[in-house]
């Protein structure tokens, strides 16, 4: 039997969501090269970087969407691989175009990508291992020139690719909207395996009422702005701003009720019960969030217990909730949008400025304010003395 001659395509990325720029790529380069063989390989998502990342097997299901709603559908040509995903690591390119290269001797190898990746190849590992197993494949975004990627060799796709960052779109998902950049089909597969807390938010909006439930998305959305440069990976900071006030539709009688039920320990419970009943969505939160909406994470747990009153020593994230809770989009008081503002660049003052106008908010309202909103305003108080 003859060798098969024809070229073989391997398309790695993350696929964290596929979208129809992955699927417009793949789809030029079947018409162009006539491939015998194009895998999509996504790779492997490091837990340290990503809070709950996405399985291989839910990656696929959602690229198994994206391909039938394309024009690759039927294709016998086209396979997902779980090479990367399989080596439970991650995996540098140079390695995986090796592996293809073993799979498929003697056949011309194209790893494909978007222009965006050209600029930076050559800071790739080994990246001139890659390019003696194979040729370099891209598509154009809309304005990028033949001669751009710095000098390195590549083949073009006839077309233009406009860009859609999955970064972008996983938090556009994370709020609940749904991006025309995503196919109805992966729509579809995301719903039904509940990703991109879509099963979070499925059961938050059971708990709470519409209104609480779109301040609890601005809260998400001012959290996820501020996390990256905080170092919060952003889905850990969407699941605390949405999950926050889970329990604030209890009222009074009812988070007493559950606080009883569950033994729940909070400083000064006993007062709580009596003058601030409703502080206690707070703790109530926290747990209800665990229960229901099955966050397990200990951070989010902290940030839900401490966000109405605050506490000294408070994490980044239980800070960031804090903060994004008091000033989010909605909030109708002057301060907010400055505090919003201020949090860009100066985190830390924005989060004094919170701490203050949630302070005189509590004292001009009159009655039992908890001690520790007090003491966290002591502690930033010494912290900017001393
Ligand atoms: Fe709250
Ligand atoms: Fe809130």
């Amino acid at each position: 039997m003859k060798a098969d001659k024809r070229p073989i395509v391997v398309y790695g990325g993350s696929f964290d969501p596929p979208h129809r720029g992955h699927m417009a790529l793949a789809a030029a380069a079947l018409r162009q090269l006539g491939p015998a063989r194009l895998y999509f390989v996504p790779g492997f998502r490091t837990p340290f970087k990503d809070f709950r990342p996405l399985s291989f097997s839910e990656r696929s299901r959602m690229l198994k969407a994206a391909i039938a709603g394309s024009a690759l559908a039927g294709r016998p040509e086209v396979k997902i691989s779980g090479f990367e995903a399989g080596l439970r690591r991650v995996v540098y390119t140079w390695e995986t175009v090796a592996h293809f290269r073993r799979r498929h001797p003697g056949a011309p190898l194209y790893f494909l990508m978007g222009s965006d990746c050209l600029e930076g190849f050559r800071r790739w590992r080994r990246w001139r291992s890659v390019l003696k197993d194979a040729k370099l494949l891209a598509g154009l975004r809309p304005g990028y020139s033949l001669k751009g990627g710095s000098g390195v060799p590549f083949t073009a796709l006839a077309g233009r690719f406009p860009e859609a960052a999955s970064s972008d779109l996983r938090g556009r998902l994370f709020l609940g909207e749904e991006p025309a950049q995503l196919q109805p089909e992966v729509l579809a597969a995301i719903r039904s395996q509940g990703a991109y807390l879509y099963k979070e938010r499925a059961a938050l909006k059971k708990l709470i009422s519409p209104g609480r439930y779109a301040h609890s998305v601005a809260t998400a959305r001012l959290a996820m702005e501020l996390a990256p440069a905080l170092g919060i990976p952003v889905q850990k900071a969407a699941a605390a701003g949405l999950a926050h006030d889970c329990a604030r539709d209890l009222g009074a009688a009812g988070l007493r009720r559950y606080a009883r039920s569950r033994r729940l320990k909070a400083p000064l419970l006993a007062r709580m019960y009596k003058e601030a009943p409703l502080l206690l969505h707070a703790w109530a939160g926290a747990a209800l969030a665990r229960e229901k909406l099955g966050l397990r994470d200990a951070e989010i747990a902290e940030a839900v217990r401490l966000h109405a009153t605050g506490a000294p020593g408070m994490a980044t994230l239980a800070r960031l909730l804090y903060l994004s809770d008091l000033a989010c989009e909605g909030r109708d008081f002057k301060e907010a949008a400055l505090i919003r503002e201020l949090a860009g660049h100066d985190f830390d003052a924005a989060f004094r400025a919170a701490n203050y106008v949630k302070l005189t908010h509590a004292f001009s309202g009159g009655g039992w304010v908890h001690p520790l909103s007090a003491e966290l305003w002591n502690s930033l108080q010494e912290k900017k003395n001393g």
